[in-house]
């Protein structure tokens, strides 16, 4: 393969338009009669609605229709997300519907506070705000399921299909007699993925067929979601979505203000533009549930693991499909004859939770390597050798050989430039000043999936060639990697490439999460990428082509091309595959006032071949500045008593800023895989943010001899 394990460290082919303010994103599309939507939500958690009035709301200027229950078209049930094994999900075939048991404005229930329930069409945005404002609305309230710890004994194994309960050995005999144990609850909050793009769409229908400008991880999704809804066939659906502006799991679903913007345009007949305000991005566009989490450990007074126990709860409610998959990396990650594990959810008139940025993998490995930290406290053992002593040399979960790991080799690299061999094991025996110093160390895992995509290869007569896939570019650096990819596979410079996306006329591309588009997408490119050359080497009677532009012009042909379906090969199925890493963090704790301060950071990671050196650090980076908010300040808070999100702000939602993100060094391991896929890349979007709450809040025990197991860690649990 002519492909370099480590990538050229390119810029982004999308950067300068990003920077410029020349990208144009969903919201900025107006369309000539657009006209403008603002959504009115429920203020109870549960019940029914009694009576709208619209009276002074349909007075107010500017207004055009308003739209609820009362009055909107049938439409039909959306199709949920396809769940399951994302390797047999085809893209294109699958709905993504995030809500598939509530059709907007359906019927007159609400399941939690912040449903829209009504939308208001305006001439413009501030008439819409208003006059959305201005709907009044009765309502019989019935008691909400607020509380999930009160409602425990409901719990529920519902969507768990991702990391269905295991149980292997006997767990629960084996940590009843293990010599030395640990056994504690970890808890961790609401959070939102608040990306800098708001969720926005503008909607333009002509007669049945209709045009969504959107802002998504999942265009092709969003096409059957929006067909099936209104019962057109799926060619009349065309999405694009060719910047988004982060999006973190958020946008992998269509989102009811989808449905409820295209119901607008199709009510009104005219373009309509739906863009919600930061706040109600707190109640509507998902988030990552608050979680319980039970770990039991038992081991040999060597440190050997005999039990692993990693049981809890969720939120959750009834009208969505989704399992915060908590225990799944507890599955992979430690060599262990028994274990059990089990993630339930408690369904709660709360809004509906998604995926986040490593969905399960992040609070999982919370709790999971805060119990190693506490077992190796019990032990007397160091943090890092207890890891690699009871390191998996295959799947634990089910015995298979690893495709490739490179675990080890993080560990050493990073704890070696970190300088863990200098740390005091003592709890608050390192100090610099009046300030409590302490390290912490923490594993990292996801999960490398790969899913089919599609990908059309065009040679122009010029020698440029494009690269053509409906996959999205929502910051990680797609569009950059893919042309790099296709440039290395034909053997030409990568400015000579240019890579197609973000619109569903294009070949099929899967959902851009779960960190599989670098291997989906990436596998797709390489395939097209080949067979192009293939064809042409063909065309030259068999011989190498150095020039593809003289060729072209000898047989005067405009352009070549060809496409290909590209598919998960089954034999890799043989092989668990999952990228690895591990944190160093030091921390400094004030001892007075209880203020943490991340001071420095070391992380490894294997994934695979690195397609290019820079967007594989951006990504990485990003997700830990993402875990070191996970640590240390996000969390929104939830009103009990009556199921509101009260921080819905960004002065009261706090997230890193640069000075909370200093000194992060990241390490690149190259890793060779053969199996995982035909170019051997797993994938790093996600396991980044994997493992930096616990190495934090590890760090942030050795520093104080305080062991913080809820997150975020502020300065009121160190008091
Ligand atoms: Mo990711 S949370 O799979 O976009």
């Amino acid at each position: 393969m002519s492909i370099p394990m480590v990538g050229e460290p390119r810029d982004r082919v999308d950067g300068r338009a990003k920077v410029a303010g020349t990208a144009k994103y969903a919201a900025e599309y107006n369309p000539p009669g657009i006209v403008h939507a603002a959504v009115v939500p429920a203020t109870i958690a549960s019940g029914t609605i009694r009576a709208i009035d619209t009276a002074e709301a349909k007075k107010a200027p500017g207004v055009i229709a308003i739209i609820s229950h009362l009055n909107a078209p049938k439409l039909n049930q959306p199709p949920a997300q396809g769940g399951g094994n994302p390797q047999q999900q085809r893209p294109g075939s699958a709905g993504n519907f995030a809500e598939p048991h509530l059709i907007p404005f359906s019927d007159d229930r609400v399941h939690y506070t912040g449903q829209q329930i009504a939308v208001v069409v305006a001439d413009t945005i501030e008439h819409a705000t208003h006059a959305a404002e201005l709907v009044k609305v009765r309502y019989n309230e019935q008691p909400a399921r607020i509380d999930m710890n009160a409602l425990r004994n409901e719990a529920s194994d519902k969507a768990s299909q991702q990391a269905p309960p295991l149980t292997k050995g006997d767990p629960d005999g084996a940590f009843a007699s293990a010599p030395v144990k640990v056994d504690h609850v970890y808890r961790t909050p609401y959070e939102h993925h608040h990306p800098m793009e708001a969720h926005s769409i503008v909607v333009v229908w002509d007669g049945d067929h209709v045009t969504l400008h959107d802002s998504s991880q999942n265009i092709f999704a969003v096409r059957q979601t929006i067909a099936r809804a209104f019962s057109i066939p799926r060619e009349n659906v065309h999405v694009l979505s060719p910047f988004v502006g982060g999006a973190f799991g958020s946008k992998g679903a269509s989102w009811p203000h989808v449905v409820v913007a295209a119901v607008a345009g199709h009510e009104v007949k005219r373009p309509v533009k739906l863009w919600l305000p930061r706040k109600q991005l707190f109640f509507t566009n998902g988030h990552r549930p608050e979680t319980e989490q039970r770990v039991a450990l038992g081991a040999t007074r060597d440190g050997r693991l005999v039990s692993v126990i990693h049981e809890g709860i969720s939120q959750s409610n009834a009208v969505c499909e989704y399992n915060e998959r908590f225990t799944r990396p507890t599955r992979e990650m430690y060599a262990t004859p028994n274990m059990r594990v089990r993630n339930q959810i408690v369904e709660l008139n709360i809004s509906s939770p998604t995926y986040m940025r490593a969905p399960g993998e992040s609070p999982g490995m919370f709790a999971l390597e805060s119990a190693m930290d506490e077992l190796a406290v019990a032990l007397n053992a160091d943090p890092l050798q207890l890891r690699i002593l009871n390191h998996a040399d295959d799947d634990p979960s089910n015995g298979k050989p690893w495709s490739s790991k490179s675990l080890k080799e993080c560990y050493s690299r990073a704890a070696e430039r970190f300088g863990w061999s200098r740390r005091t094991p003592e709890p608050r025996s390192m100090r610099a000043g009046r300030w409590l110093i302490g390290q912490g160390m923490a594993s990292a895992t996801y999960p490398a999936h790969r899913s089919p995509a599609s990908c059309r290869a065009r040679m122009n007569a010029d020698g440029t060639a494009v690269m053509f896939c409906g996959s999205h570019e929502m910051g990680m650096g797609t569009a950059t990697v893919m042309s790099q990819l296709a440039a290395a596979t034909l053997g030409i410079p990568a400015e000579r490439v240019r890579f197609d996306y973000g619109d569903t006329d294009l070949p099929p591309a899967p959902i851009s999460a779960g960190s599989m588009t670098a291997a989906s997408v990436g596998t797709a490119v390489y395939e097209a990428a080949t067979a192009l050359k293939k064809k042409l080497v063909e065309l030259n009677n068999g011989a190498e082509v150095t020039d593809y532009a003289t060729l072209l012009h000898a047989h005067y042909l405009p352009s070549v091309e060809v496409q290909v379906d590209s598919k998960p090969d089954p034999e890799s199925e043989k092989y668990a595959s999952q990228a690895f890493g591990c944190h160093f963090a030091e921390v400094g704790v004030d001892p007075d006032l209880g203020i943490v301060r991340l001071q420095r950071m070391v992380s490894a990671f294997s994934g695979g071949r690195i397609l290019n050196e820079k967007t594989a650090h951006s990504q990485l980076l990003g997700g830990i500045v993402m875990g070191i908010g996970m640590a240390l300040l996000e969390q929104t808070h939830l009103d009990r008593r009556n199921g509101s999100f009260t921080n819905v702000n960004f002065g009261e939602y706090l997230v890193p800023v640069n000075a909370d993100a200093r000194n992060i060094e990241v390490i690149l391991v190259p890793e060779e895989d053969p199996h995982v896929n035909p170019i051997g890349a797993k994938g790093l979007g996600e396991v980044g943010i994997v493992g930096v709450a616990p190495a934090i809040a590890n760090a942030v025990y050795h520093a104080t001899g305080t062991r913080v197991r809820d997150l975020p860690i502020t300065l009121d649990k160190l008091l």
